[in-house]
């Protein structure tokens, strides 16, 4: 387990060791990285890894208040003004740098109200259509005996409610397998982990242009048509990229959530099943408490436009310097023991619940309602259908290696 100094406030770290390697230390141990964090927290809400040149926050307290805080900004570019970029630009690289959330100021506030007041808009009528698609994913599990939570479920049910949310189709199933691929790629890249393909971004961007360019003159009642009456975005490219952002972090998320927050209800699933049948309010408790415990994207990154004292807790104050990078750990943060009593456990009855899986700030999630209404939705048809739901042995679940947002890839179960 990695123990962390925090750094002096000269801006040095202040231990003897060197090479220290929270963040790959974070990044390794992405299955179960919760004792490491717990060591961090103990020591300083703040560290400093000396080897990534990162600052590490794992504390409730100060990841709010920095995510708060215009002083730390998503582009690094405003923090770093000498910082020189690919003088060859490509529609690829605008479309992982262009899309609001590496964009700060009036730009980024004003797509953000776009999505957030269209997505508030249609939440009511997203439901219906989306019941429809749970109840009938479920049923088929049903039917069958088995299936992959993931493939079978997880996957149709939030290509469904992203694209209902865009105003774009499904597909067949190898245009969705398609359009799976190619904004998991996307939203690869976007969180920093490199090992996907350009030319599936550049794919996904094709299929958005596609049906941003139908709609030429015609207003539509979705996303695309609010991003072109109300976005104020430059020209189509941009109406493009900021869909692309939309399809992947809103698909990408979701899914994971539920390929990763089913299973934690496995070991009681008959407990689960009547508790949300009798107790209205425990259904959106438990998606809280899901939201908490999977925290799908697991960290954000900002980067200070000045040098910055943070408060690091018992171990005092840190001085972040002006361009330094600094990796917030939301998932840290929601298991922060000052925050949430027992916070390593499913907790039918927590309340508050105040976790920040959805991030804080200007850059806050504005899907988080169209979320809430899919995760509540899909549980509620799996607890209803299934009576009986179990890992299957035969086939051990399979992993995303992403760091930050990969979850489980394959997850298969026998069901009664
Ligand atoms: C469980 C589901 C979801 C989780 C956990 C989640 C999480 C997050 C987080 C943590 C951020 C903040 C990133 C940052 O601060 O750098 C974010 C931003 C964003 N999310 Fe979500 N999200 C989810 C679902 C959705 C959905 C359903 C949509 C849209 C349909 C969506 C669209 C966006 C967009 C456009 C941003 C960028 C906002 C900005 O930078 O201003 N997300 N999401």
């Amino acid at each position: 387990m990695t123990d962390l100094p925090p750094r002096a406030a000269d801006g040095h770290a202040s231990a003897s060791g060197t090479g220290e390697i929270a963040f790959k230390r974070l990044v390794e141990a992405y299955q179960d990285p919760h004792r490491l964090y717990d060591a961090l927290r103990e020591r300083s809400q703040v560290s400093f890894d000396a080897a990534a040149r990162c600052w590490v926050v794992t504390g409730q307290d100060q990841v709010r208040r920095i995510l708060g805080d215009p002083r730390f900004v998503s582009d690094a570019a405003l923090a770093m003004p000498g910082m020189r970029r690919s003088p060859r630009r490509t529609f690829a690289s605008d479309a992982i740098q262009k899309q609001i959330i590496f964009v700060d100021g009036e730009k980024q506030g004003r797509v953000q109200r776009a999505v957030l007041t269209e997505l508030a808009r249609r939440a009511d009528a997203l439901g219906p259509p989306l019941k429809a698609c749970a109840a009938a994913l479920s049923e088929q599990a049903l039917a069958r005996g088995s299936f992959d939570l993931v493939g079978d479920f997880a996957v149709p049910f939030t290509m469904q409610a992203v694209s209902l949310a865009l105003g774009v189709p499904v597909g067949t199933p190898e245009e969705m397998a398609r359009l799976e691929r190619w904004s998991t790629a996307y939203a690869d890249i976007t969180s920093g982990y490199l090992h996907a393909r350009m030319e599936h971004v550049v794919q996904l961007g094709d299929f958005i242009r596609m049906h941003v360019a139908a709609r030429a003159g015609t207003p539509s009642d979705d996303l695309i048509g609010a991003f072109l009456r109300d976005g104020g975005l430059d020209d189509e490219d941009d109406v493009v990229i900021q869909c692309m952002g939309v399809y992947a972090a809103g698909r990408v998320t979701t899914q994971k959530l539920l390929a990763n927050g089913v299973p934690l209800l496995l070991p009681e699933w008959d407990s689960w099943r009547e508790l949300v049948r009798t107790t209205p309010s425990a259904l959106r408790r438990l998606v809280e408490e899901l939201l908490r415990l999977v925290t799908p994207t697991r960290y954000v990154v900002r980067y200070a436009m000045e040098d910055v004292e943070v408060a690091g807790g018992s171990a005092g104050d840190v001085r972040v310097g002006r361009g330094e990078r600094v990796v917030l750990s939301l998932e840290a943060a929601n298991r922060d023991g000052s925050a949430f009593a027992s916070p390593h456990s499913l907790k039918a009855d927590r309340q508050p619940n105040p976790h920040v899986a959805f991030g804080f700030g200007p850059h806050r999630c504005p899907g988080a309602s169209v979320a809430r209404i899919e995760i509540a939705v899909a549980l509620q048809a799996l607890l209803e259908t299934l009576p009986e739901i179990r890992p299957d042995p035969s086939q051990p679940p399979a992993w995303d290696p992403n760091p930050n947002i990969g979850g489980y890839t394959s997850y298969r179960c026998l069901c009664g």
